[in-house]
Parts: C-alpha cells; sequence; structure tokens
C-alpha cells in the first residue's frame, strides 16, 4: 500500500490520511490545477483554511479530478482573527459553501490568538475564553454533521491546557510548523502524551531545507530528494504531513516516500538545530 492511502485513526474511528496536499499561498485560480493533478494522482486529503481565500479553486479541482467527495478527506480552518461563536459559525458555513460540500471532515481553530499577536512567547495575550466561544461553535456544527471532527493549530500547552479543562475535550489534532531542526519538543510530547495527533506543516521550512548539506548527505544515502527526507521524517515521527506545490513534479515526488530513515539518521536529524 502506498503512504498516500495510509492513514490514522482519530477519536470516532474517523480515518485521517498521512498527506495532505497543502495550500497555503496558493490563490483561487492557482488551486484548481494542483487539487485536480494530486487528486488524480492519488492524493485523498487536501489542506485549506478560511484564510487561505482558495476554497473556490480548490472546489473546481475536485470538481475536475471526479473524485467522489465521500473518497476525499477535506481539512479547512476557523481565522485566527474570529473569535467569536458567530464568527466561528460564519467561517464554517462560508467553508462548506466555497467548498460546494455538506460537511468538512476536519475544522481547525487556525490559531490561539489573532495573527497580528502570535508568537509562542509566554509574554503573548491569550485567548482562553475566546477560544472556548470558537470550539462551542464547531461543536455544535458537528453535532449539525457540518464536521466530522475538531482540532486545533498553532496551541502552545498552555492554550491546549485551557480548552480542554474548560471543555472536557482533547482536540483530535493539532497541526503545527514542524521540520528538521525545529521540532518544537514540549508541544509535541504534550500532544502524544494527550493523544492529539500531530500535523506538521513547513516541513521544507518553506523552502529553506532544501539546499541544506546535512540533509542532503541523508537524502543521497538512500536516493531520496532532500525534500523526500524532509517529508518522510515527521512521518516517521508518526505525524501527518502538508506537503504543498503548485509543481506536478514535485506532488508526485513528495507522496513518494515510501522509504524508511534509519534509527542512527533520524537520530542525526533530531540533532540538527536549524
Ligand atoms: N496551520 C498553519 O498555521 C499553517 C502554516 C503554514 C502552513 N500550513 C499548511 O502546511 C502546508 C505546507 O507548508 P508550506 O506551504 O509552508 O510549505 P513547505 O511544505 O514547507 O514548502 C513548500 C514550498 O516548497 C516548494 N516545494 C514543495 N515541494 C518541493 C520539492 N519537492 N522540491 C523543491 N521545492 C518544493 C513549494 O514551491 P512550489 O509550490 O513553487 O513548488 C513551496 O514554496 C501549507 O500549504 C498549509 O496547508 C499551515
Amino acid at each position: 500500500m502506498s503512504i498516500l492511502n495510509e492513514t490514522y485513526e482519530l477519536e470516532g474511528g474517523v480515518l485521517i490520511p498521512k498527506i495532505a496536499l497543502g495550500t497555503w499561498q496558493i490563490s483561487t485560480p492557482q488551486a484548481v490545477h494542483p487539487t485536480e493533478f494530486a487528486l488524480k494522482n492519488g492524493y485523498i486529503h487536501i489542506d485549506t483554511a478560511h484564510g487561505y481565500a482558495n476554497a473556490k479553486g480548490i472546489r473546481e479541482g475536485i470538481k475536475a479530478s471526479r473524485v467522489k467527495r465521500e473518497d476525499i478527506f477535506i481539512t479547512s480552518k476557523v481565522r485566527g482573527e474570529s473569535k467569536t461563536y458567530n464568527e466561528a459559525m460564519s467561517d464554517i458555513h462560508d467553508q462548506l459553501e466555497d467548498l460546494d460540500t455538506d460537511y468538512l471532515d476536519l475544522m481547525l481553530i487556525h490559531c490561539p490568538t489573532p495573527w497580528r499577536f502570535f508568537n509562542h512567547k509566554p509574554t503573548r495575550p491569550h485567548f482562553y475564553k475566546e477560544n472556548i466561544e470558537v470550539w462551542r461553535a464547531m461543536s455544535e456544527a458537528k453535532e449539525q454533521g457540518l464536521i466530522r471532527t475538531l482540532g486545533v493549530s498553532n496551541f502552545n500547552v498552555d492554550d491546549l491546557e485551557h480548552l480542554i479543562e474548560a471543555t472536557g475535550v482533547k482536540p483530535a489534532v493539532n497541526q503545527i510548523r514542524f521540520s528538521i531542526g525545529h521540532t518544537q519538543p514540549e508541544i509535541v510530547a504534550f500532544c502524544q502524551e494527550n493523544g492529539i495527533l500531530v500535523e506538521a506543516y513547513s516541513s521544507l521550512g518553506t523552502g529553506s531545507l532544501l539546499k541544506n548539506e546535512d540533509i542532503q548527505k541523508i537524502a543521497d544515502k538512500y536516493n531520496k530528494t532532500v525534500a523526500q527526507v524532509a517529508y518522510r521524517y515527521p512521518v516517521q515521527k508518526g505525524m501527518v504531513i502538508l506537503p504543498k506545490s503548485v509543481h506536478d513534479k514535485y506532488i508526485l515526488e513528495n507522496a513518494d516516500i515510501d522509504f524508511e530513515i534509519e534509527a542512527e539518521d533520524m537520530a542525526f536529524l533530531d540533532s540538527l538545530d536549524l
């Protein structure tokens, strides 16, 4: 079985494919072709967000691929700026309409703060109460059958602890920046101890890892590219990956990662601080 068909099991038995096509920084017209091409070539998971403003392009790509809706896993996100019940509900309905779908497989709170406040410093402002309101809207939408699973993104341990304590529910996933040399160990450990699946974004450092000579040496050993090693690394940590490309060649390359990085090479990659 290709890794494109491999899944993790979330609460309620929902199966989430290990690889999603990332779609950040792809405009609506630009989104049509990569979505169609990825789906025609075995991808079954698309990662978008209200904030990416490309849902109508993804919709057209899905239609053009002729893959059935029920065979695709769609993740979207409530905007970081939406911190009230009404704003969150409005984002959910916008995404359903723009994607022309009756349900979303996974909906995330995109950011624990409005983006202008976001960083990982302990001094940054908190929006614990507001996130509970967003969660309430998402939970209602789930009860109405509009969303299958709920999660978060960019949450620190304290953001997660407050949400879990207030709602009694653990988010199914936390989508965070995770790449070789940028591994956020405290958040990852908390998620793994609490059964929260980690989704790794920007595994190429949005392109910055591609010229790294240390990773190139490992890639040469396996006859793979730096990108393939960088995407394989989080998969071997039990994470979902979200490779983004508008190029057919890279969309194929990024999913051709059915190989195993040996333990000593994983340890070497773990030791890199980039
Ligand atoms: N939750 C969040 O806050 C958040 C934040 C960032 C990202 N994300 C999600 O994670 C996805 C991935 O993150 P990212 O967009 O930062 O990207 P990334 O995976 O780190 O890197 C993508 C960049 O590398 C290029 N690329 C892709 N495959 C390549 C390959 N095999 N060889 C050479 N270059 C390659 C792409 O360019 P071309 O397109 O020109 O090929 C793109 O510029 C996003 O699209 C989004 O879905 C979520």
